[in-house]
Formats: structure tokens, sequence, C-alpha cells
């Protein structure tokens, strides 16, 4: 096997940074900055043992490509021959490993042990002169069985230390700020907001690890696990990495990282080793039970269980170590791939399955989704609902908890919020609606199986809402292409299935619908519908299509959208779908056929910010509230205004301000401090994002107008 290069070390403005690369909801891969290379997150810091190497790290780095590893500063310091060596050769030396090193700073030893005999200062400088990339502070830590009052003092203890450790590090050893706090979310959100406010100079933490949580883990208290992770991440800078401080356990990773976990470290690996334990994806098996394998690794490759059980316990301990430690990476892997694809809740979902106690949590968080409360865990709760993209192209697999996950509630909420019934009909009548129809029984394409339906019921009474009666709630007819609801997959029974009155009464309230009559028609696309009739509500059902997506993903009041589609004319596909919207002959947006969401287009960025006649968006300046703010826009500084006019995309650093209805994957327009558009493209980040990160790219831009 080709030897895999030594790592390129950050440049020396970036060091310390964080780049988010793709997001799903609070899921984020993401790229650390450091001396010795740059770290892809989410990832698995292998804790190394430097007195018991059960496998080297110079062939994790080759081999396993790990780029990170965690080892123990109080243990090297502690003693005599591995604190002389690191001080001369340095830490990358003592452990044969070129890529990035964290070490932590002993508080795990004085939780263990009750105390360590090195100070909170003489720990930073020692992870400093040993050449250390990320070093940990002296926290305290917080067990959870404290009492509140010592929880605090833990707490106000580690924020005592938190400057003057800033201070110790100075600028070239990068600290993590640990966050204390027992299982309680305000005293969690309050340590938040003291370590993510510490600052030595312009120097504050580029990590924040949740501490004091082993105890909760080795209980599989996981609820009370996920409520802190969510406590602590409400006031933590958006900006920065969030560690789970001695999580290691591959059963715990998709929901971790769904709720917004960007690193792990463990031990796990060897110490379940020792214990002849094979991690898996879904939990801990011994190897006395096992006839055959259930799963795979290199490490296992040709080898029984029983023959394993026959080797000396050394040998067989670095076997288990090497497949734990590849199911761990295997399992990060899928875990990465699913945020790029749109499915770590999904995969979350799996995965809950897997223990009784994280199936607990994790219907805990499905409640918290579902009715967020007003304190910090309600905000993270919110603030992962808004980052989700509520649109994304391929199948939607019908599930129990299909209703829960983040990206349905969003579109639910959206379509909740800023739906209208249309302003005219087709026959351009104006009033309310006299009737909703309601198609059931249809399965989607519905342009092919119920369009004529539709249209037929249209005609018999233009001043009627058409709805389509979906296992996930009813949608206008309009949105009829719009994802997650025309890629459900399942059974095809499940469209058999009407919703009972009850239920439906409850959609139509959510739509503004109640009190109106109901007529429910199964589809029925034989009808005779008169030419030119049929041709006159297509054109504007596909107009209304246009003004309601406008409305749900751009927050555009559906009066401006008329305005903005009024005469418009269309190009359609070979399958008779929209492809592009002019106005008179300029191209003014175009449907996504994947998703059924939309592209603007220059002319379209145009008209939208035309119709916006706030100021650019400043971040801490207050925002007008109202229900259509208009389609949301990131406001850049002057010096990037050249670049991002010229179809640059616009990089975190150089923005003022964005407005806070910004959906990541959704449209938004790039304006300088006057207002003046200057590109269009999809934000990457959200708005608290793109507030506090300093690298990588915030909107990927479609176009710059530039002149
Ligand atoms: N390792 C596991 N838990 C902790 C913690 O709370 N603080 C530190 N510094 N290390 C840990």
């Amino acid at each position: 096997m080709a030897e895999r290069p030594d790592p390129v070390g950050c440049r020396e403005q970036d060091l310390g940074l964080f780049e988010i690369t793709h997001r799903d909801g609070s899921a984020r891969i993401g790229r650390l900055h450091t001396k010795h290379g740059v770290i892809t997150t989410p990832m698995l810091l292998p804790v190394i043992n430097p007195n018991l190497r059960t496998i080297e790290p110079r062939e994790m780095w080759e081999s396993y490509g790990i780029e990170a590893l965690i080892t123990n500063s109080y243990v090297i310091w502690k003693h005599e021959d591995l604190r002389k060596e690191a001080l001369s050769n340095g830490i990358h030396s003592l452990l044969d490993f070129p890529g990035t090193v964290v070490t932590d700073s002993g508080t795990f030893q004085s939780y263990v042990y009750g105390d360590v005999e090195v100070g909170p200062q003489e720990i930073v400088s020692f992870q400093r002169d040993m050449g250390v990339d990320i070093g940990t502070m002296l926290d305290e830590f917080g067990r959870p069985d404290m009492t509140r009052e010592e929880l605090e003092g833990a707490v106000e203890v580690t924020a005592e230390r938190s400057e003057p450790a800033l201070e110790e590090a100075g600028g070239d050893l990068l600290l993590n700020g640990p966050i204390q706090g027992g299982t309680h979310p305000d005293l969690r959100a309050h340590a938040s907001s003291l370590m993510g406010d510490a600052l030595s100079g312009e120097q504050g933490f580029c990590v924040h690890p949740i501490g004091g949580i082993v105890p909760l883990m080795e209980q599989q208290r996981y609820k009370e696990l996920f409520e802190i992770l969510l406590a602590s991440k409400a006031s933590l800078p958006p900006g920065r990495p969030v560690h789970l401080f001695g999580c290691g356990h591959p059963i715990l990773f998709p929901m971790a990282i769904a709720l917004g976990v960007d690193l792990f470290d463990s031990a796990a690996y060897a110490i379940f080793a020792r214990d002849d334990r094979l991690l898996t994806p879904n939990g801990t098996v011994k190897l006395d039970n096992l006839n055959e394998w259930p799963f795979h690794s290199n490490a296992l490759f040709g080898t029984t269980p029983g023959q394993l059980r026959s080797m000396d316990l050394d040998v067989r301990s670095e076997i288990l170590a090497r497949h734990n430690l590849e199911i761990t990476q295997a399992e990060l892997a899928r875990c990465r791939e699913a945020i790029r694809t749109g499915k770590i809740w999904e995969l979350a979902e799996q995965r809950s399955h897997s223990s009784p106690y994280l199936r607990e949590a994790f219907l805990w968080v499905q409640e918290q989704l579902d009715n967020p409360d007003h304190g910090p865990v309600g905000d993270s709760i919110l603030r992962l609902i808004a980052s989700t993209d509520p649109l994304r192209g391929g199948g939607e697999a019908l599930g129990e908890d299909i209703e829960y996950r983040p990206h349905i509630l969003h579109i639910q909420a959206l379509l909740a919020t800023r739906w209208r019934v249309p302003g005219s009909w087709w026959d351009s009548t104006t009033g309310p609606p006299k009737r909703v129809v309601i198609i059931q029984r249809a399965s989607p394409p519905w342009r092919t199986t119920s369009l004529r339906t539709a249209i037929w019921h249209l005609v018999e009474e233009p001043m009627s809402v058409v709805l389509i009666n979906t296992p996930i709630g009813l949608i206008p007819f309009p949105l009829e292409d719009v994802s997650p609801w025309c890629h459900l997959t399942g059974p095809g029974g499940m469209w058999e299935l009407p919703s009972d009155d009850g239920e439906i009464s409850e959609l139509l309230h959510d739509l503004g619908l109640s009190g109106t009559t109901v007529v429910r028609v199964n589809p029925d696309e034989e009808v005779e519908i008169d030419h030119s009739l049929e041709r006159k509500v297509r054109e504007w059902l596909d107009r209304c299509s246009i003004v309601d997506k406008l409305s749900l993903f751009c927050a555009i009041h559906p009066l401006d959208g008329c305005k903005l589609t009024d005469g418009m004319r269309t190009r359609k596909s070979r399958t008779d779908r929209i492809v592009n919207v002019y106005s008179g002959d300029s191209h003014v947006l175009s449907p996504r056929l994947t998703d059924g969401g939309l592209s603007l287009a220059t002319e379209g960025a145009h008209s939208t910010n035309n119709m916006n006649s706030t100021p650019a968006p400043r971040f801490g300046s207050p925002e007008p509230e109202e229900e259509f703010p208009g389609i949301p826009r990131v406001c850049i500084h002057d010096d990037a205004v050249p670049f991002v006019g010229k179809g640059r995309n616009v990089m975190h650093g150089y923005i003022l301000g964005a407005d806070s209805h910004l959906i990541p994957g959704q449209p938004c327009l790039v304006v300088d401090s006057g207002g003046r558009l200057i590109a269009h493209g999809t934000p990457i980040t959200t708005h608290f994002e793109m507030a506090s990160l300093r690298k990588g790219v915030a909107v990927r831009v479609r176009e710059g107008v530039a002149n």
C-alpha cells in the first residue's frame, strides 16, 4: 500500500478556524484547521495511552486514515521519562504521529482518583511546550450526582480558570473549553455562555467539549445526555466545533451528530477489546457468545470466533481493537455520507431501535421537536428545524417516525404559516373559497394521476381549493411536485388510507380553511373537459404553483408573487413540467425538477430585491417582525463586492448581516450595505453561523450581477 504522506499544516491565518462544507440540520461536515493538518469532522479522536499503545499511532495514520488523536498530558507529565522526551522532542515525535494531536488535562484523573498534582496554569504551559495542537484547560468535573450548588461551583471554577488558561496557551496552542453543569439544562446553557465568551486578547477557545458525561453514558442515561447537549448548544458560539468528552460508542454517533456533535473521543475500541467485546453500530457483543461475525472487518477476515478465542489475550485483544477501530471509523463515514445525502435523521431513527435506552432518548427528542419548550433545549430544537433544508431529492421512506423528521416538520411549518388561499380564481373572480376538494387515494406523480380530476372540479366550481391527501398531511395541488410529499415511498396500500374526518379538520385548520365545505373525491382521469377551459385552468394552476413556492421557500408575500408572475410565460419539458418562467422576455426563475423548489435567475433576483424596502440586514440590528419578510438577504462587506459580483462565492468573514429567516439550501440574495443586488445563490450556513464563522463558503453563488 502507498505510504500516506505527512499532513500539510494549515495557513497561519487559518489556525484554529472551523468551516462547514455540508449540513443536514444541526449535523455538519466541517474542516478544523491545525498546524498538523486540516481535520474533517464529525470524527473520533482515538485515545492513546502513552504507556500502552494497543495500535501504534503511526499505523493509525498510515492504515486507518486517522487525522487526529487524543492523549493525556497529565499522564505524560507524571512520568518523568515521558515528560522529558515530550519536552525535548515534542509530542508528535513521542507518539510517532504526524497528524493533529489533542491532549486532555488531568480532569478525568481527578474525577477517578479524587485529585491531581498539577496546577491549572502548569498543565496548559506543559501542553504548549510539548507542541500539542489542541490542548485542554483543567476544568472541574461536574458529576451528575453532585448537588446543584456543587455543580454551580464546578462551572464557576472552570470559568474562572478559562481566561488565564487562554493567556498561558498564547497564539500557538489551541484550547478546548469544556462545558460542565451536570444534568441541569439551565446551568449547561450558562456554562456555555461563560466559556463561549472567554477571551484572552483576541483568542477564545477553539473547541467546546461537553464534559462530565461519562457517568451518564456508563449508566445509559442517554435522554439526559442529549438534553445536556441541546442545552449546551443553545448558548455556544455556532461557529465552534462541539466535542462529546469520553463518548466513543458507535451506537451514539448518528443521534449525537444529528444534534450537532462534531468530535468524539474514546478508548472504548481498546478497553472493550481487552474485555473480549466487539463494538457494532447497534451495540456491543461478547466474543464468547459468537459462532459467526455479526460485522466484517479487515482485522477479522480469515479468522473464526472460535479461532480468535483460542489465541493469547494480547494477540486477541489487539485484533479486536483493530476490528473495533474499523467499525468505529466505518460508522462515522456512514454518518458523514448521511449528512451529504440529507439522511442523518433517518440513520438516527434506525439506530434508535438498537437499545431501549437510546429509543427512550430518541422519543424524548421527538417530543421536543413536536412541542419545543421555552428554555435552552427548545431554542436548540427550533434552530435545528429552521436550519434543516425542507426539500431534498430522492425517496422519502414512510415509517412510524416520519412525521417528526426535522425537514418534514419544517416544510409543514412553512405550509401552515406561509401558504395562503389564492387571491383570485382562474375565472378572475375574487373572494373566499366556496369549497375544498380533497383528492384522496391518489399516488404521486399527481400531475399524472390527478391533474384532470383537479381541473374538472375547478371548472365545476372555480372558487375551489384543491388539496391532495397524503400520508403526511394535506397539500395544495399546486405543490404536487414538492418533496418530501411527492417522493414518499412505501407499500402501495399507504395511498389507500384516507385520513379520518377529525384529522382532516385539524389539517384544514392549519391551512386556514376551517369552516369551508369539504368534498372528498377519488381521482378520475377519464372526465371530459372543454379544451380551452382545461388550458386556462392549467395555466392558472401553474401560476399558483410559482406563487405558492415563492411564499413557502422565499418568504415572498403572495401579492408580490402575483406581481412577479403577472403575464408570465413558461417553457415546459417533454414531460410537461415547467422548466423556465419568463416575464416578458426575461427569464425570472426555474422550478427545480429534483425536489420541487425554485432557482432564481438574475431578473428574478432583481425583482425580488426591489420588492424588499427594508434596509440591508446587519448582525445585531432588530428585524421587523413580518409574516412575509421577503426573500432572505446576506449583506456583504464592500471589499467582497467586486469578487462576489463576478460570481465568486460569499466567504465567511466578509458578511455584515443576514436575515434570520434564511434557510440553508433555499435561494437567497447577496446585497451590499446599501441593499444593492450583488449576486444570488444558495446559503450553506445559517445566519447564526454566518455571524460567527470566519472561514469557508457561506453562500454558493449562482450568478454575480456586477455593474
Ligand atoms: N474526559 C471525560 N470527561 C471529561 C471532562 O469532563 N473533562 C475533561 N477535561 N476530560 C474529560
